[in-house]
This record gives structure tokens, sequence and C-alpha cells, in this order.
């Protein structure tokens, strides 16, 4: 009997655009100890409602780790060395994820990363993240790394306008999305996220962003 061939790396690299690769399942050996990690981030900066400029709050609930956070309030988008809410430093970020996003990102052809910001963005069912660009960050040189945890999403990957269509790419749990280069200031977003339970982290997703910002 002819056997299939025993798939010993996990599923292959996937080149979506010039310089954007999906790594599907990359994250997925490290996930307790990246779950024992975050753990303790959202202890010393718990998750939360973030406003937008206008006022409003954004429906995702947002905390981050390293160096640099990312906030929104009423004066505006940026970041800031520290945590608004509790007047202290961002926590630190984990070794373990900043290992896997240098690991993601020389696997996308982006060598020597080292992100010294990482937004936590969690999504309960129903919740989505319209399309922007990220463009906060000082050095556009240096690439994205995203890694995806709990419920399935169908993220937007647009144009570097915002009225270019956006692809639609499935991004599950343990699925790793690296984009720099041309493409880092394509729009991008999240569709609202469906119903449903992970098994492991039940009913939410969770989206880490690995970023160089300052
Ligand atoms: C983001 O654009 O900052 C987050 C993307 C995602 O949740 O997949
Ligand atoms: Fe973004």
């Amino acid at each position: 009997m002819i056997q299939p061939p025993l798939d010993l790396f996990g599923p292959e690299p996937q080149q979506l655009a010039p310089h954007t690769t999906l790594l599907p399942g990359f994250a997925l050996a490290q996930v307790e100890p990246l779950l024992d990690a975050l753990r303790l981030v959202l202890k010393a900066a718990p998750l939360r409602h973030m406003r937008t400029p206008g006022g409003l709050p954004m429906a995702v609930a947002l905390s981050n780790c390293g160096a640099l956070g990312w906030v929104s309030d009423e004066h505006g988008y940026r970041y800031t060395p520290f945590d608004p809410q509790s007047n202290q430093p961002w926590p630190p970020l984990p070794l373990v994820l900043q290992a896997l996003a240098g690991r993601a990102a020389a696997l996308a052809g982006f060598e020597g990363f080292v992100p010294d910001a990482c937004l936590v963005n969690h999504y309960r069912p129903g919740d989505r993240l319209s399309l922007h660009q990220d463009r906060d960050e000082r050095d556009f040189s240096q690439p994205i790394v995203s890694v995806s945890l709990g419920l399935p999403a169908v993220f937007l990957f647009g144009g570097l306008q915002r009225s270019e269509p956006a692809r639609r790419i499935a991004l599950n749990h343990g699925d790793v999305l690296v984009w720099g280069g041309e493409d880092r200031l394509r729009f991008h977003g999240v569709q609202p996220v469906g119903p449903g339970v992970h098994s492991r982290l039940g009913e939410r997703r969770i989206n880490l962003t690995l970023r160089k910002a300052g």
C-alpha cells in the first residue's frame, strides 16, 4: 500500500504578497509558554477598551507589553513607555514571544527583527477591527509579526489605498503572519469574529502584533 508522505514539518509557508508570509501553525508548539507569559502580562496591564480620539470605545479590548505600548485616547494614537492606567512601564516583552517573532520574521526574509512593542488584541465573537494602516511606528523597514490564538478569524488584507479591495485570509489558532517591505503599509482589518468556543481559549480570539515601534 502506498503511504502518503509524512508531514514532519507542518504546513508550508505561504507567500501572500511580495513581502507577506503566512506561517500556518508556526506558534503551535509554543502555545502553553505563550499563554503563561500572557497571563502575567495581562495581570500587570489588564485588557481595556481604549477610546478613539473621537471618544468612541473600541470593540476590541487591548493591552501591551514591551518597552513601548500603543494607546488611543482623546489626544490621539501614539506609543508610550508607560501604561496610562497604572502610570507604570508596560510589562516586559516575554522572551518566548520575542524569540518566536524573530524566527518568524527571519523565515519571512526579515533578519534581525527585534521588537520593542507587542499589542495584545482581545476579540469576543462579534468583535471586529476596521480597516487601518499600522503607521505609528518610526521605522517602516521593520515588519509586523502577528500571532493568532483561539477562535479563527478572517483577516482583511487590502492595498495601500483604503479603497482597494481586500483579500480575505483565514487566521487560525497558532498561525503567524508577517508583513513588511512594500506591504508594510497595506490597509488591514479583521471581520467580526464568528460565534464559537475554542478548545483552549474559549469564546475569544487573541492576536499579538509585534512591532519595532521606537
Ligand atoms: C491589528 O491589525 O493590529 C490586529 C490584527 C489582528 O487581530 O489579526
Ligand atoms: Fe493593525
